[in-house]
């Protein structure tokens, strides 16, 4: 390991779409945060994505966007070993020797699971079904202590642990047990205009999700069209969702409290709470606008960044492979 005394770090997305403003509040702004103190790994886990029908061509410009993205977010590639899971052959493998550790009945609670096979009803594949085994195999290679991710992940992390308990008891400590990490504030940013969904790459209504790509003036018309509601008071309380998410935005994206967003905005309507919040993000997402250019300009870099990151994740992912095939008593070639 690059630092036997550093705990480890593991986190992926899914390369769909494009990076929202959701993912950069829930996920990105943490991960950078933590490259500091652990060794992090951060993959744009393709292999997941498969699980839906991809168009072969847009789908390898949209993985290495995707890469892009992370970069310009301000994902150090030095410090962070950033990588495409399709990259590291030992995904796959674990994953299929965690299916035989893994019961139809857990994998049927999967909400996510009912969730996309409603969404995608002709083709309600088998790799939608074993994907949190997959997903658990991407924690697990990299003896994981801590997953940072959204909310909508706690059950994949629970099932995660519990093969990992399973395999250990069975065949003797061989994974670090992984902790889900959650944000404490905006773990769940809501859709703009359903605040009681998430907001999400794949909403049919685009309004409701503000793309970190989304130009000045469609943010500033995604914000103006956001749902309030009648009370034209900026609080921050259940009973107004749609202001809530907002306030929570502000708070994460301005990086003030949630009490001194209410206070600046108290006596003040929703229409210059609004106005303003768009600029606070226009703002806040333009040095990742602008690196984003840079790094596209550079595609050298980019794919030396994803060919590091994939022999640094390998070295690692092999050493837990090795300990597998001998614990489960495969043969050694
Ligand atoms: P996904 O976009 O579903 O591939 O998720 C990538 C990461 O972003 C995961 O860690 C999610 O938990 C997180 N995430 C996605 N959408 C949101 C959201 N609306 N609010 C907070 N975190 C999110
Ligand atoms: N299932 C996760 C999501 O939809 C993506 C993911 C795949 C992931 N493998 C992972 C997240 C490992 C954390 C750790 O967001």
């Amino acid at each position: 390991m690059e630092n036997n005394h550093q705990k480890i770090i593991f986190s992926g997305a899914q390369p769909t779409g494009s990076l929202t403003l959701g993912n950069y509040i829930g996920a990105i702004q943490n991960w950078k945060a933590l490259e500091k103190d652990y060794q992090c790994l951060y993959s744009i886990v393709d292999l997941h994505s498969l699980t839906v029908r991809q168009d072969p061509k847009e789908f390898q410009k949209t993985c290495l966007s995707f890469l892009v993205q992370y970069l310009a977010c301000g994902l150090d590639p030095e410090k962070n070993i950033l990588f495409f899971q399709s990259h590291v052959p030992q995904h796959t493998e674990l994953s299929w020797i965690l299916n035989c550790y893994t019961y139809l009945g857990e994998l049927n609670r999967m909400t996510q699971f009912k969730e996309k096979s409603q969404k995608n009803k002709d083709n309600i594949n088998s790799g939608l079904y074993s994907y949190p085994v997959l997903q658990a195999a991407d924690i697990l290679l990299y003896q994981t202590n801590i997953v940072p991710v959204g909310e909508d992940q706690k059950q994949h992390l629970e099932l995660c642990r519990d093969i990992a308990l399973r395999f250990n008891q069975a065949h003797g400590d061989t994974f670090a047990i992984p902790e889900h990490r959650i944000p404490k504030v905006g773990a769940r940013i809501m859709s703009l205009q359903e605040p009681d969904k998430k907001m999400s790459k794949s909403d049919d209504n685009v309004n409701g999700t503000i793309f970190l790509m989304d130009t000045e003036d469609i943010i500033l018309k995604k914000m103006k069209r956001a749902v309030t509601d009648s009370e034209n008071k900026v609080l921050y309380s259940d009973e107004q969702p749609g202001i809530k998410n907002l306030i929570t935005i502000y708070s994460t994206v301005g990086n003030i409290s949630i009490e001194e967003v209410v206070k600046k905005y108290d006596g003040k309507g929703y229409g210059a709470f609004k106005k303003e919040l768009a600029e606070v993000i226009i703002e806040g997402l333009r040095p990742f606008k602008e690196k984003y250019q840079d790094y596209m300009n550079n595609m050298d870099f980019v794919e030396t960044v994803y060919k590091r990151g994939a022999e640094r994740a390998t070295e690692i992912a092999e050493r837990t492979m090795k300990e597998v095939r001998s614990k489960v008593g495969l043969l050694t070639k």
